[in-house]
């Protein structure tokens, strides 16, 4: 079976959380920015597709060398096997992207190489004029840093974030990768008691309930590698059946509340779209109000945070509240994301770790509380 220079992609801090993924499914990995790389076959392209819960995307490097001018970057490009790759019709777009490097002019880098990939084919295939480009889409991506020029086909498609289980609603929503590594940086398991105080549209709370259940987050949809001519159309369906048969019922309880009944109607919608409705405990309830009588478990919310000054002034007293019940609940470790840097002072305790992130162009950090009282909600990460 033919063995493929692999890697995945994510957000920027969450390089360790993916390689651990990885390293769980079998996988011997190098980490760098923004990638991890592994070695598969067509079969491990299907399973990292499926399983990985904090990735973006799994892309296949194709060829790796160093350009400091365009003739070698033509030169190198045409030289790949492009026809073993691509089939005549295929529809094949380059996205460029060029870091600290002397061929720094992405969309001339991306031209370059698209060209050198159309006049290859031609030959190939003793073509007269343009290719169609009317068939399957095979996106390549060039990534040029500090002079080293990687050339991928990304496998994927839509990138991981987007499951298919939820539904669109205007509110701001963490993706579901983002959400999934943030309860990958917790010892959550399904073992223990997992809850959401500011759940909005559930996705944390839903994400952890896959996570207990053992449901891979790719179960519901398609993937790019899907309609390449060169992939063995079995395999998806195979590790789909074995994932499906590694499902499990049993977990300990999910709760999911919010102030706000209707954003907690989309999470409810939401959680019966990823097959997971009876699996987590959906409330009405203020933070301000919160109480449980469940112990040593995981916190995990995004409270909200305003931009402007009377925003934040909202939230900060929303962190109050939060210090008042959520604090006094010692024997959960708790989590929070907030892009309010006084969050700390506010909720009134200094987190045991921080950890910074970007939530789209937002800088947040991810405040870490470990439980005081229980070895099990202790983690280092
Ligand atoms: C940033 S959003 C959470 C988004 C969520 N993680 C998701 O993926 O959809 C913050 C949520 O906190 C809720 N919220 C605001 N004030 C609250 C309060 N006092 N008590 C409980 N929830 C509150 C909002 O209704 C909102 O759904």
């Amino acid at each position: 079976m033919e063995k493929y220079h692999l890697y995945a992609t994510m957000g920027a801090g969450f390089e360790s959380v993916v390689a651990k993924e990885l390293q769980d499914l079998g996988y011997n990995t190098q980490t760098e920015n923004g990638r991890v790389f592994f070695e598969g076959t067509q079969a491990d392209i299907v399973r990292t597709n499926l399983w990985l819960r904090s990735a973006d995307r799994i892309k296949i490097l194709l060829k790796e060398f160093k350009a400091f001018d365009f003739d070698t970057l033509y030169n190198e490009t045409y030289d790949y096997d492009w026809a073993l790759l691509l089939p005549v019709d295929a529809r094949f777009p380059v996205k460029g992207r060029s870091v600290r490097s002397k061929l720094h002019s992405e969309p001339d880098v991306q031209s370059i190489v698209k060209k050198a990939i159309v006049d290859k084919l031609t030959d190939q295939y003793r073509r007269r004029g343009f290719l169609p480009e009317s068939g399957t889409e095979y996106q390549l991506d060039v990534h040029i840093y500090k002079d080293r020029v990687r050339l991928s086909l990304d496998t994927t498609g839509q990138s991981l974030f987007k499951r298919g289980y939820r539904v669109e609603h205007g509110g701001a929503p963490l993706k579901e990768n983002f959400a999934a590594g943030l309860i990958k940086l917790t010892p959550f398991d399904g073992s223990h008691p997992f809850i959401d105080p500011m759940t909005g549209s559930g996705t944390l709370a839903i994400e952890a309930a896959l996570i207990a259940k053992h449901v891979a987050p790719g179960i519901w949809r398609k993937f790019a590698f899907d309609n390449f001519d060169w992939f063995d159309k079995k395999l998806h369906s195979e590790l789909l059946e074995e994932a499906k048969d590694q499902i499990v019922v049993d977990h300990a309880p999910i709760w999911a509340s919010d102030i706000d009944q209707s954003i907690l109607e989309i999470a409810k919608v939401n959680a019966h779209n990823a097959g997971v409705l009876q699996d987590i405990r959906f409330k009405q309830v203020a933070v301000k109000d919160f109480a449980t009588d469940l112990e040593n478990g995981i916190i995990v919310a995004n409270p909200p945070y305003g931009k402007r000054l009377k925003d934040r002034q909202a939230a900060e007293k929303i962190y109050e509240e939060m210090g008042k019940t959520l604090r006094p609940l010692t024997s959960f470790s708790q989590y929070y994301l907030t892009s309010d840097r006084q969050f700390e002072q506010f909720f009134g305790a200094k987190a045991t770790k921080k950890r910074k992130f970007f939530n789209g162009n937002l800088r947040t950090d991810y405040y870490q509380y470990w439980a005081n009282k229980n070895d099990y909600t202790r983690k280092k990460s």
